[in-house]
């Protein structure tokens, strides 16, 4: 089931979704290593690789392993958009650049009128990717929502400009930017946009699980990303290329596979960002990994109140009754 984004070759239609303070090195690797066929970086922020920041020039660093991986760049003033974009093409391995036309959050779409708040305007649109698409080699992707608020959708008609400008992909939340994460996504717009445009569209929005990735790849989408799904979940990777692939219903993993999960991830991050970032981290990941399991609440509130991961360990082993 291999695709294209351009030259990049990608093995398969599951994608994990950017997912800022998420999508780091450790949570990708350990998402490819499940089976993800294109993984896509969290968001970096034009003005910061402009600015040298040398925590986000760190962020455009990827690992060999990590290929094929998209690099996400946001902004929305078009010099300092290709400022940016000339630096992931130049000294990030990353091999696919997106810039991301979906971010709702007040401070992108309103204050610095990036993200989402392109989506009102399919000029700009336009432009920003044109001028992106020629300023570098590596391909360029957009990712959008279906539009800014119930009045606005206007999701086809930005793909089309999308795809004008040269862009060889698009992923689609089947949201408008008004409706953050609330209610469903609207598969019904990502199918308008697969019929409207000959690139490869990436549908994104509520998959969680074999059925919910049945019903956006209905949509005729060439492929789907995976977001809050795959929090502490990095296993729906390998149940969805089982199950599409081949053809296999595998289980959900055991708890000694979601312990020693937990403290993988953590020992990756404690390489990538030290002891103290980790462990910070983790709090979140940690209360992910366990979401759904008998009075998880009581040992995910327990956990955040600790301050070493030695402690987090003894606290799950004892949770998940694991005997090392
Ligand atoms: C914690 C978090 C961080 C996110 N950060 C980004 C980001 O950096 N760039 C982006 O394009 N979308 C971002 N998103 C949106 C997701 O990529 C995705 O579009 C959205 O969550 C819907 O997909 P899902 O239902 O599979 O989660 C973020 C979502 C979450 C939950």
């Amino acid at each position: 089931m291999e695709w294209y984004i351009g030259d990049v070759k990608i093995p398969n239609q599951f994608v994990l979704a950017p997912m800022a303070g998420v999508c780091n090195e450790a949570f990708r690797l350990l998402c490819k290593e499940m089976g993800a066929g294109l993984i896509m970086a969290e968001m970096v922020s034009d003005k910061a690789i402009g600015f040298q920041n040398e925590k986000t020039l760190k962020m455009t660093k990827v690992n060999s392993l990590e290929h094929p991986i998209s690099m996400q760049i946001f902004g929305a003033d078009i010099e300092s958009l290709v400022k940016a974009a000339k630096y992931i093409d130049e000294f990030s391995d990353a091999d696919i650049i997106d810039i991301n036309m979906g971010c709702p959050v007040n401070k992108v779409a309103k204050k610095a009128k990036a993200g989402s708040s392109l989506l009102l305007d399919p000029d700009k649109v336009y432009e920003v990717t044109k001028a992106v698409v020629e300023a570098v080699k590596k391909p360029v992707t957009v990712k959008i929502r279906i539009g800014w608020d119930e009045n606005h959708i206007n999701a086809v008609t930005n793909a089309k400009m999308i795809e004008k400008a040269g862009a060889k992909a698009i992923t689609v939340h089947g949201r408008t930017r008004n409706q953050f994460y609330s209610g469903k996504a609207n598969y019904d717009v990502i199918k308008e946009v697969v019929e409207a445009v000959k690139i490869p569209v990436v549908g994104n929005g509520d998959v969680v699980d074999i059925e919910s990735a049945k019903r956006l790849l209905a949509t005729g989408c060439k492929a789907i990303a995976i977001g809050r799904g795959s929090l502490g979940n990095p296993f729906i990777f390998r149940e969805l290329t089982s199950y599409f692939l081949e053809g296999k219903e595998i289980a959900r993993p055991s708890k000694e596979e979601i312990y020693n999960t937990i403290i993988r991830h953590h020992d990756m991050l404690k390489n990538l960002k030290g002891e103290h970032l980790a462990m910070l981290e983790m709090r979140n990941h940690t209360s992910w990994y366990l979401k759904g399991m008998p009075n998880s609440s009581q040992i995910r509130g327990q956990i955040c109140r600790l301050t070493s991961f030695e402690e987090v360990k003894k606290v799950l082993k004892e949770y998940l009754d694991i005997n090392e």
